[in-house]
């Protein structure tokens, strides 16, 4: 395996890099207190192929490979957790998703302005009862003539508020259970779909988390994204990418924190001497660094795999496994060398430990991860 980046991607990171130091990482602090969604910076990241970083340039994207879109992501929530998530979300689940799955005419309709920032997509796999247990999900879609009906709720979707366009999933026919789930598409304004609740949470809260309620919501056919009964499949192979994102995005977060917590070692003066020449703080940030190098080379290694058009679900699961763990031990350990300066808001490692937190969670618990890593290891 070749552990450099090719000129292209040298550039493309140094391009995201300049972006996201000048545009994003200013906003940040006030992104996160005020709760309120980047709206401006999103639609200058679609300006620069950021929404669609691995979509052909003919569908509106960026026409790079997976490594760069984890460099992209990396980039990016290093700068601000909640920008990275919704630039990470619209590339994988939504715009892969219509791009490996969805039919030619989907693609000129709905893709080409998704990848390019125009408009924004979301997921909506999860519900009040399935969450991990996915495959039990509720949602019921029952055909009607040219249409399907919707009939539901859906749970913790981010950019729920602001998204034009979710991927819903659906059941056709409980009795089924995951073979009778189907996905579509979903656009704002389609009668019938609506935001219930938005969340109050503890990190990225840029972003926004929402209940959508789905009543007698009309669908067209032409929105079947993949045939009747192919949804679950879809969204699990939509997931496995999703993973290498979430694993980037773990990767800048914890990157954020480490480079913080050198710079704040190196100045911060007790018992007469910087803090960092004390070994109590070099083991920290020896282990900071050296988890955070190799959480990036197993989200890399899952990249060139997927690439290389190789299965790559296990190795998605194991770098998001890894990475998000990475970023909680990274984060908690740049609190502790801040001391008390690292818990009041002043400083900006409280954000990236409540940023880190949901990189557990989202897209499949570490818990979840480790059944698929096994599931594979044991078959
Ligand atoms: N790619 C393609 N197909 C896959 C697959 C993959 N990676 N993994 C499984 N499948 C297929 C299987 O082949 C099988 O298909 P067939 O019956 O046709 O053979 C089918 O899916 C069922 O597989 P399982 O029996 O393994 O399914 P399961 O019900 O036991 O569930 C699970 C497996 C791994 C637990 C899954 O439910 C899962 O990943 N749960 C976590 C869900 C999750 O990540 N939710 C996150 C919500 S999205 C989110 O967070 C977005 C956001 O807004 C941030």
């Amino acid at each position: 395996m070749d552990f450099g980046l090719t000129q292209q991607q040298q550039l493309f990171q140094e391009m995201v890099r300049e972006f996201a130091e000048k545009e994003v990482a200013p906003r940040a602090a006030e992104v996160d207190e005020e709760a309120c969604f980047p709206a401006e910076t999103v639609r200058m990241m679609g300006k620069l192929g950021l929404m669609g970083v691995t979509i052909p340039e003919a569908y509106g994207g960026a026409g790079a490979d997976t490594i760069c879109y984890a460099i992209a992501v990396e980039e990016i929530s290093r700068a601000c957790a909640s920008t990275g998530v919704i630039m990470s979300i619209n590339n994988s689940l939504v715009c892969d998703s219509i791009h490996t799955f969805g039919a030619e005419e989907q693609k000129r309709r709905l893709l080409i302005p998704l990848a390019r920032g125009e408009k924004l997509g979301c997921y909506c796999l999860s519900e009040p009862d399935a969450g991990s247990d996915a495959a039990n999900l509720q949602l019921t879609a029952r055909a009607e003539g040219n249409h399907f009906l919707l009939n539901g709720v859906k749970n913790f979707i981010t950019n729920g508020q602001e998204a034009n366009i979710a991927i819903v999933f659906a059941t056709v026919d409980r009795q089924l259970k995951h073979k009778g789930i189907s996905a579509f598409l979903v656009e704002k304004g389609t009668p019938g779909f609506g935001v219930l609740k938005v969340e109050k949470k503890l990190g990225i809260r840029g972003t926004s988390c929402c209940q959508l309620l789905f009543e007698n919501c009309r669908v067209p056919r032409e929105n079947l994204l993949g045939g009747i009964g192919e949804g679950f499949n879809i969204a699990m192979a939509s997931l496995d990418g999703g993973r290498i994102g979430i694993a980037a995005q773990a990767v800048g977060i914890a990157r954020a924190a480490y480079e913080a917590a050198l710079g704040y070692a190196k100045g911060r003066v007790q018992f007469g001497q910087p803090i960092a020449s004390f070994q109590a703080i070099q083991f920290m940030l020896a282990d900071m660094a050296t988890t955070i190098d190799a959480a990036r080379l197993l989200a890399y290694r899952a990249a060139i795999l997927r690439d290389q058009g190789i299965q790559y679900g296990l190795e998605a699961s194991m770098a998001k496994l890894y990475a998000s763990e990475v970023a909680m031990c990274v984060t908690t350990k740049a609190i502790q060398i801040y001391g008390g300066y690292g818990y009041i808001t002043d400083y900006p490692v409280q954000r990236y430990f409540r940023d880190a937190k949901v990189t557990e969670i989202y897209e499949g618990t570490s818990e979840i991860q480790r059944l698929v890593i096994a599931g594979h290891l044991v078959g």
